[in-house]
This record gives structure tokens, sequence and C-alpha cells, in this order.
């Protein structure tokens, strides 16, 4: 048997509260890391800062934190499962083409893999951004009922 509304709604408060917080607390951060790999990433392209380097693929491993604790997030919010299903799979596919795209088409091909991860690291950017929002989305909607 469901609770009452009152009570329902007291009982979920906390949690929905918690998620819209988290996902308010991940959209800059993930706009600020966005931007750091982006910045990072140009650079080794040109053949700068490659000292940098474990400091981009660390930031990689945090973002890839942020995608899977987003679509955790996602799904006990209700969001659509395919955005959280996508997200959470981005998390595993954005660190493999990552670690592996050195030993990828070696040779005159290999700015198809750069260009490759280059997109693949944007949409991972893009996809747990619009994830966090509809999160926040989710939560302010069922803030104002209660
Ligand atoms: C877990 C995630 C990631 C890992 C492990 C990773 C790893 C790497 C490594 C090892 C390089 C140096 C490749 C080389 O010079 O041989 C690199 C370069 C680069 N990364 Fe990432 N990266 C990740 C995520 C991202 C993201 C999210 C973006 C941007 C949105 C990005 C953009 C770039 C760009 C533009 C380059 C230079 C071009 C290239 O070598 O592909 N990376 N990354």
């Amino acid at each position: 048997m469901s609770p009452p509304e009152g009570r329902r709604a007291a009982v979920a408060s906390p949690t929905l509260a918690f998620m819209t917080r988290f996902a308010a607390i991940t959209q800059p951060l993930i706009g600020i890391i966005g931007l750091t790999m982006v910045t990072l990433g140009l650079l080794f392209w040109t053949g700068n800062a490659l000292t940098l380097i474990p400091l981009h693929m660390l930031l990689g491993l945090l973002l890839v934190l942020i995608l899977w604790s987003l679509a955790v997030v996602g799904a006990v919010a209700g969001v659509n499962p395919v955005h959280v299903g996508v997200t959470a799979l981005w998390g595993f596919l954005m660190p493999v083409l990552g670690l592996a795209q050195g030993a990828l088409l070696p040779g005159d091909a290999h700015p198809v893999i750069q260009v490759l991860h280059l997109l693949v690291g944007l949409a991972g950017i893009a996809l747990a951004g619009s994830l966090a929002a509809r999160i926040r989305r989710r939560g302010d909607r069922h803030g104002e009922i209660g």
C-alpha cells in the first residue's frame, strides 16, 4: 500500500534535494573540466605541454566518475533511461579510447583517431551537462509540488 501523498513527499524530499544539489554542483565542474581538457588536448595536438598528459588523464578519470555518478542519480530520479544508459556507456567508451588511442591507426591516418577522441570527449561533456540539467529540472518540478 502506498503512503499518503504528504508522507510520500516528506520521504522523497531529502533524496530529491540531494539529487538536485548534486546535479547543481557537477554542472559547473563539468564545464571547468571540459574546458581544461579541450585546452590541454589542443596544446598536445600542437606538440606543447606534453608533460601535462597525466593531468589530462586524471581529469578524464574524474569526468568518468562524474558521468557514472550522474547516471546513477539520473536513474534514481527517473530521467529518460536512454539518456542514463548512453551516459553510463560513455563512461566506458571515453577512457578506453583515450588509453588506446596512442596505438590506434599509427602513421598518416592517426589524425582520424585524434579527431574521434576529441569528438567522443566533447560528446561525453555534453551528455554529462545535459543529464545534470535534466536531473535539476526534475528536482525543481517535484520541489514545487512538495
Ligand atoms: C578518460 C578520458 C581521457 C583520456 C584517458 C585521455 C587521454 C589522452 C591522451 C593519452 C592524449 C595524448 C595522446 C598523444 O599525444 O599521443 C590525449 C590527447 C587529447 N585529448 Fe584526451 N583523454 C581523455 C578525455 C578527453 C576529453 C574529454 C577531451 C575533450 C573534450 C579530450 C581531448 C583531447 C585532445 C584534443 C587531445 C589531442 C589530440 C589527440 O592526441 O588525440 N580528451 N588524451
